[in-house]
Parts: structure tokens; C-alpha cells; sequence
């Protein structure tokens, strides 16, 4: 299937529900990102870049409503001052948010939109001072736009980078490890075509230049396409589960989230990648996730192994799939579903060590591989300390009667009662 593309050569361009999805999910994580970054009463400055690598031209008309829909450097612009705001609203010491944006596009038509719908909203003077807007391609402006980073915020580098290509070709593993290497707190939301990707892959020389070119070689393992799809029944999921592997290994991040935003319609889901150093940022977007839950969708549920570690493995524990066929919503359902496997799957973790695990160590090391967000995590351990499976020792000393107020360091331990996993 190919994409539809937008064309803003006669004004705002229509644009579907579910690429207005990735939008509502945006704002929320920007709004909840500048949340959590300015917690502290004593802060005075945050510096901040936000890129948008594949700016598009700023406007367009939904498809079913016909209203003006803004389009991704306006919700970074508006995101910022509405942060300002309620950042401030109640601190006796205000918070100077210092950002700066760029704003990529390659598209002529699309770029002289955006420069004019961005005149019009009164963001005139700002342009070429905090706002820098090119028509040209993001990969060939990446380094620039990364040694401004480094100038601006030479200890973390604090950014986020929205890569909202067409397709999947755009922005190559390279690409990304070169913003994580430079940037400790970079962040990037990628989009991911990932059935265009399925749809194209077949055998031949050029899957193999695609994936030379994604730096991605090799993912499926020295098998051919053709092999793939006539002895595995799943070869979908498969691909995908591969596909999604080797490409957030190789992008130099550590902590992801590969959820699809569902399309409605049928084909043409695409995953929404968000990338980041760090797991408290991987949980603010997990949130997101569960917060929205009637845009994202996953398909974990049909075997993708990222549950197999520490969610639960859906192909054995497909119960929520009866009640939710069309897979993992993150809905109550899911919610419940995700509870009922970290109660399994927590004690094996805490059990597998003498002296157990840091909530912090473990959350930190197994959030990739599950759907489930911190706070569910606290829920499960919630009932497991109720359920006397496992106890939770403060730094000093005691016992916790409530997960509620866990913390990174409390250590979680075998409890004197393990009789119920003692044999696991
Ligand atoms: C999916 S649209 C972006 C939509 C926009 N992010 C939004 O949410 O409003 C992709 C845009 O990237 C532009 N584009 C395509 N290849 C590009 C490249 N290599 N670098 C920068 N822009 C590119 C296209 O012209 C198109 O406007």
C-alpha cells in the first residue's frame, strides 16, 4: 500500500483521524514531559530544543469534520506556552522555559506553507531567533541542528526530536545513534511505517539495500522472506518482532515504546517509537499510552516476544484476547491482564536472587518488555505484599504495608511465606 502524501501547493491539505491520533499523543507527552521535568521549587531555567525533523506545512483540514486541524510545530509551540502557564501559575519563583525549535521540511510547498501559516498565527519575529525553520531534508540538517544542541545544553543536551516521516526509509539506525551518542537526554518519537514495510518486504536485492540502508542488515537471521512467510504461519509478527528488535537495538537507545497507532480503517497501522536514555521518560510516555488508550493498539497479544520476559506471554495467556479480539487495548482489560502477569512474573525476578531486587533495578530492567507502566507495576506489587508472596524493605530498614509509596531503592524480597512460588 502506499502512502498517501499531503500536498499544501493549494492551502491546507486533508488529513485522517489516525495521523490526527499521533498529534493528541504528542501533546500529551509534551505537556507531561515539561511536568516532570520542572518539579523542582527551585528551578529557575529549563533549556530545551524540540526538533520537528518532518515539519509538514503546519495546517490541515480533517477528513471527516472539515475543521482546521494544527499540525506538529504548532502543538510544540502551543504545548511550551501552555506549559509556561500552568508550570507558573502557582510558583512564587516563575520558570524560564528557554526553547528553541527547528522545524525541517523538504517539501517546497509544504515548507512556504508552514513559513506562512506560522506568520499568520504571529510567530513572525520569532523566526530565525528560537525558531529556525529550513526547507531542507532533516538528515542532512541533523548535524547542525545536534552541535546546536550540544552548544546550548553542553552537559545533557535536552531535546526531542519528532521524526514523523512517510514510510520507514528516512531515518536510519545511523541516524539515531549519532542524536543519542551526542545527546545524553535526547528523546525521539518515531514514526514507523511498519506495514508499508511488510507490504514491500519480499525477496531480493532490494529489501537487502533497504535494510543496508536502515542499517538494520540481516535481521531475519540468514532466512529468506519467501521461507519466512511459507513455514511461519505468524510470519507477520514474526517479521515485526524482528524488524522492531534489531531496530531499537541498533539506534544506540535504552528504553522504548513500540506501540502501533491503530488505523481504523484496515491497513496502514504504523508503530509510534519513542526512544529515550532514560526509564522514568519511557514511563511518562507508557502513561500516555494507557491515557489515550483509544488510539494505540498492540499486538504483543499475537506473540510478539517483548511479553515473554516479564508481561505476560500472551500466546499461553491469551485470556484478554477473548474479551478484547482485536489484541492488547490498553483498556481495563489490559490493565487487568498486565496486574495478573506481573504477579507471576515479578516473584520469579525477586525469587531468583537471594537478596532480591531494587524496585528501581527492576522496573529499570524489564520496562521495555512490558506494556505496563510504573504505576501498574506498584499495583501488582500491591497485591503481592497483601498476598505475603513478597516484602519490601525500605533503605531504612522496616517494612512497607502499601506499595504506594515505593521507591527506585526499596529492595523487594522473598517473603518468609513463599510458599505458593516456592517451587518455581
Ligand atoms: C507525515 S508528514 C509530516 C506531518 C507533520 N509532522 C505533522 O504532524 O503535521 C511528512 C513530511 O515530511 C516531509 N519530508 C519528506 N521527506 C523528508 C525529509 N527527508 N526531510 C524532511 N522532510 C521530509 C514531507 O514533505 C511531509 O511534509
Amino acid at each position: 500500500m502506499t502512502l498517501k502524501q499531503y500536498n499544501w501547493k493549494n492551502g491546507p491539505d486533508l488529513i485522517q483521524q489516525h495521523s490526527v491520533a499521533k498529534h493528541r499523543i504528542l501533546q500529551a507527552y509534551l505537556a507531561a514531559y515539561f511536568r516532570t521535568l520542572v518539579s523542582s521549587p527551585n528551578q529557575d531555567v529549563l533549556r530545551l530544543t524540540l526538533v520537528d525533523g518532518f515539519a509538514g506545512g503546519g495546517l490541515y483540514v480533517h477528513n471527516d469534520t472539515r475543521e482546521t486541524v494544527k499540525g506538529s510545530p504548532f502543538i510544540f509551540l502551543e504545548a511550551t506556552r501552555e506549559a509556561e502557564f500552568v508550570i507558573n501559575k502557582d510558583r512564587r519563583k516563575p520558570v524560564q522555559l528557554q526553547v528553541d525549535y527547528f522545524f525541517t521540511e523538504a517539501d517546497h510547498h509544504a515548507y512556504t506553507h508552514l513559513v506562512k501559516v506560522l506568520r499568520e498565527a504571529g510567530y513572525g519575529d520569532k523566526i530565525g531567533n528560537g525558531i529556525f525553520i529550513e526547507e531542507a531534508r532533516f538528515q542532512d540538517k541533523a548535524d547542525a541542528i545536534i552541535a546546536f544542541i550540544k552548544k546550548k545544553s553542553p552537559k545533557n543536551g535536552r531535546s526531542i526530536f519528532a521524526l514523523d516521516q512517510y514510510g520507514y526509509k528516512e531515518v536510519p539506525t545511523q541516524l539515531l545513534r549519532k542524536i543519542f551518542d551526542a545527546l545524553p537526554s535526547a528523546e525521539v518519537i518515531l514514526t514507523f511505517g511498519v506495514d508499508s514495510f511488510m507490504n514491500f518486504a519480499s525477496d531480493g536485492d532490494q529489501v537487502k539495500d533497504l535494510l543496508d540502508g536502515l542499517g538494520i542488515p540481516d535481521i531475519f537471521g540468514g532466512r529468506s522472506v519467501e521461507e519466512i512467510k511459507s513455514s511461519d504461519r505468524d510470519w507477520r509478527l514474526f517479521l515485526q518482532s524482528t524488524l522492531y528488535r534489531r531496530l531499537v537495538e541498533n539506534c544506540g537507545a535504552r528504553h522504548f515504546t513500540p506501540f502501533f497507532i491503530r488505523n481504523r480503517g484496515g491497513h496502514g497501522d504504523y508503530w509510534l517509537i519513542h526512544m529515550s536514555q532514560h526509564h522514568r521518560a519511557r514511563d511518562v510516555m507508557t502513561e500516555v499510552h494507557w491515557a489515550n488508550n483509544n488510539y494505540f493498539i498492540h499486538y504483543g497479544g499475537a506473540g510478539l516476544d517483548m511479553f515473554q520476559m516479564v508481561g505476560y506471554d500472551p500466546v499461553h495467556d491469551a485470556s484478554y484476547l477473548q474479551q478484547s479480539p482485536l489484541g492488547f487495548e490498553f483498556d481495563d482489560v489490559a490493565r487487568r491482564a498486565s496486574i495478573a502477569a506481573l504477579n507471576e512474573h515479578i516473584p520469579r525476578r525477586v525469587y531468583a536472587d537471594d537478596t532480591g531486587i531494587s524496585f528501581g533495578e527492576l522496573f529499570a530492567t524489564t520496562c521495555n518488555s512490558s506494556p505496563a507502566s510504573a504505576q501498574i507495576y506498584r499495583d501488582s506489587i500491591g497485591q503481592l505484599l497483601a498476598e505475603q508472596i513478597i516484602e519490601v524493605v525500605p533503605a531504612d530498614g522496616g517494612r512497607r504495608r502499601s506499595a504506594a509509596q515505593i521507591k527506585a531503592t526499596d529492595q523487594i524480597i522473598a517473603s518468609n511465606q513463599r510458599t505458593l512460588f516456592a517451587a518455581i
